[in-house]
């Protein structure tokens, strides 16, 4: 029997202010992009925004449904549209801010897993990785260099 040792090392910045300019930019897109989140049920909006390598930006929020689980996450509905509008064009970073209405959401706030596995998909097929950006609605914004630091020893196709 052997041992295996998995080790992921994200960044935490203090502030939004503390992180590049162009991250500043594409937060404020997700911040937009959060307070249109249909999000009835839960009551906790999520902002998702991608900038892709040609230059364009896109964004999302998720979507939910009195039928719980046909609700769709920020991230995923953000990440299908770019895949769907912009097929093959590679994903350099994500931008993702969420918000409860029933506290002040000050804590980061990482992807769920399905939207993991959604993202390492096109992290998986565009062979460069995609950083991500995560905060809550202020406070600190931790960074992950790539999908595959949030989701270590995933499935994808080659295990098909
Ligand atoms: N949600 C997201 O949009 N992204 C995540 O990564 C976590 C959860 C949404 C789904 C649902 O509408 C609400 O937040 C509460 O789970």
């Amino acid at each position: 029997m052997k041992e295996i040792k998995i080790e992921s090392t994200l960044y935490a910045f203090n502030s939004l202010n503390e992180t590049p300019k162009e991250i500043q930019d594409l937060m404020e897109i997700a911040i937009e992009a959060r307070k249109k989140a249909y999000a009835p049920y839960s009551k906790f909006k999520v902002g998702a925004a991608i900038l892709l390598e040609n230059g364009e930006i896109v964004s999302g929020s998720n979507q939910e449904n009195a039928s719980y689980p046909s609700g769709l996450c920020a991230e995923r509905t953000a990440i299908y549209y770019a895949g769907a509008k912009y097929p093959n064009v590679k994903i350099v970073n994500m931008a993702i801010t969420a918000a409860s209405e029933n506290q002040e959401t000050l804590e980061p706030i990482p992807p769920c897993g399905a939207c993991r596995q959604a993202i390492a998909e096109y992290e998986n097929n565009q062979e460069n990785a995609i950083e991500i950006y995560f905060m809550g609605v202020s406070g600190k914004v931790v960074k992950s260099n790539s999908l595959a630091n949030l989701l270590p020893f995933g499935f994808n196709k080659s295990n098909l």
